[in-house]
């Protein structure tokens, strides 16, 4: 069967790092009988500056009809910071309920950390984010704005169906590796009514999993951890704004954000991919970024992507397509013929998804 997918490239590095992950998708998916029909929506700063507007809810709509949608980046300095981020990205993962944003930190070997001394077996863990709450939704304002005694207010909000969904499925993903360890991070020691609630869920859903073992860190003490002994973690559950910032301190531990990838899941509903670093403008067009965060955003896809009506065959499928690519990744970084996941690689951006795109059609099935 053909899976439909709608891509939004968006700007600057966008539109390059989607066509070289969807180039190994498409060998992936081949490789198991399996295609997807692409859609592709021109939105981002230039529909933006025509139009007036983010996002139309004609788009909206037809995005719904969707079994996925794989989205480059967004952002540009032409337009206003937040315009593009809030008024696309954000409502995006929002209008959908992806209220799962899986982010993976795992050092593939032949990649260089900036920890001495920790190795892949060392770096290999989960980051589930809340996508949908928290500091997030845009409630707050403005008063008396510029005057001397301005007020602003920006509120998080946290909801027991909210965390509860959340931590549950963080939970399911914990039992379903190894490990069985599932630690939630949280300032609970300050954020006493917000994460006290997360603390509650946490302990009373965990009740329901006797066989993963649960650790709590306060979010400052994780960023230690994080650098000094991310062997300590193995599955993460936190909120939207603390999950925004220790993926970003993930990605430099896994070796840099040209590797890290990102999926905005909605277990039930459309999920969208895409990698976790931005529209990086000076890069734009210069063939140089690094397309693996964007092709194991598009593993991720494979694996997570839901369809009403295909057999379970058709659902292995999918999950041999992911494995073939990260296998693919892992062949290639393991062989050292990526020396560098910067920009300063010497390889070009298509040259890269042509190394993983040969390596996944020369694997062993
Ligand atoms: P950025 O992630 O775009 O770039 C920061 C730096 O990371 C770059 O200068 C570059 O050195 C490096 N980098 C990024 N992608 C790389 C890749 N594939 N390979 C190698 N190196 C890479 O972050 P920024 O500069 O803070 O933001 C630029 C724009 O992107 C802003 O408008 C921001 O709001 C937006 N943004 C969008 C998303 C998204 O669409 N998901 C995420 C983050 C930022
Ligand atoms: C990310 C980005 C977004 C976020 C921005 C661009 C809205 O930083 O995907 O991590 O804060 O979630
Ligand atoms: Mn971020």
């Amino acid at each position: 069967m053909s899976y439909r997918l709608a891509t939004i490239p968006g700007d600057g590095i966008g539109p390059e790092v989607t066509r070289e992950a969807m180039k190994c998708l498409d060998v992936a998916l081949g490789r198991v009988g399996l295609k997807v029909d692409r859609h592709e929506y021109g939105l981002g700063k230039d529909h933006y500056l025509r139009t007036g507007e983010p996002i139309s809810e004609g788009i909206l709509e037809e995005l719904r009809g969707f079994d996925a949608i794989f989205l480059g980046a967004v952002g540009h300095p032409d337009v206003k910071p937040g315009i593009l981020e809030k008024g696309l990205l954000l409502r995006l993962r929002f209008e959908f309920d992806q209220y799962i944003n899986l982010r993976p930190v795992k050092l593939y070997p032949g990649v260089a950390t900036p920890l001495r001394d920790k190795r892949p077996e060392d770096i290999d863990f989960v980051v589930v984010r809340e996508n949908t709450e928290c500091l997030y939704t845009g409630v707050g304002g403005i008063l008396k704005q510029g005057a001397p005694d301005e007020v602003a207010q920006q509120t998080a909000i946290y909801t027991r169906k909210g965390t509860e969904r959340c931590v549950r499925w963080a939970f399911e993903l914990a039992r379903s590796r190894p490990e069985k360890r599932l630690a939630l991070v949280d300032k609970a020691n300050v954020l006493t009514y917000g994460h006290g609630l997360w603390r509650r869920v946490f302990e009373e859903v965990g009740q329901e999993y006797p066989d993963v073992a649960r650790d709590a860190y306060y979010v400052d003490a994780c960023c230690m951890l994080m650098v000094e002994a991310p062997e300590k973690l193995d599955t993460v559950v936190t909120c939207n704004m603390f999950g925004d910032i220790i993926t970003d301190l993930g990605a430099s531990v896994q070796g840099g954000i040209g590797i890290a990838a990102s999926g905005n899941i909605n277990p039930e509903g459309v999920s969208m991919f895409e990698p976790v670093h931005g529209s990086a403008p000076p890069f734009a067009g210069k063939n140089v970024v690094n397309p693996l965060a964007a092709i194991l955003a598009g593993a991720m896809m494979a694996r997570y992507m839901g369809s009403a009506d295909e057999s379970p065959a058709e659902a292995l499928g999918r999950e041999k397509a992911a494995k073939l690519i990260e296998t693919a990744v892992e062949s290639v970084l393991g062989a050292g013929r990526i020396p560098d996941l910067s920009v300063h690689s010497g390889l070009g951006t298509d040259q890269i998804g042509d190394m993983i795109a040969e390596a996944i059609t020369e694997a062993s099935a």
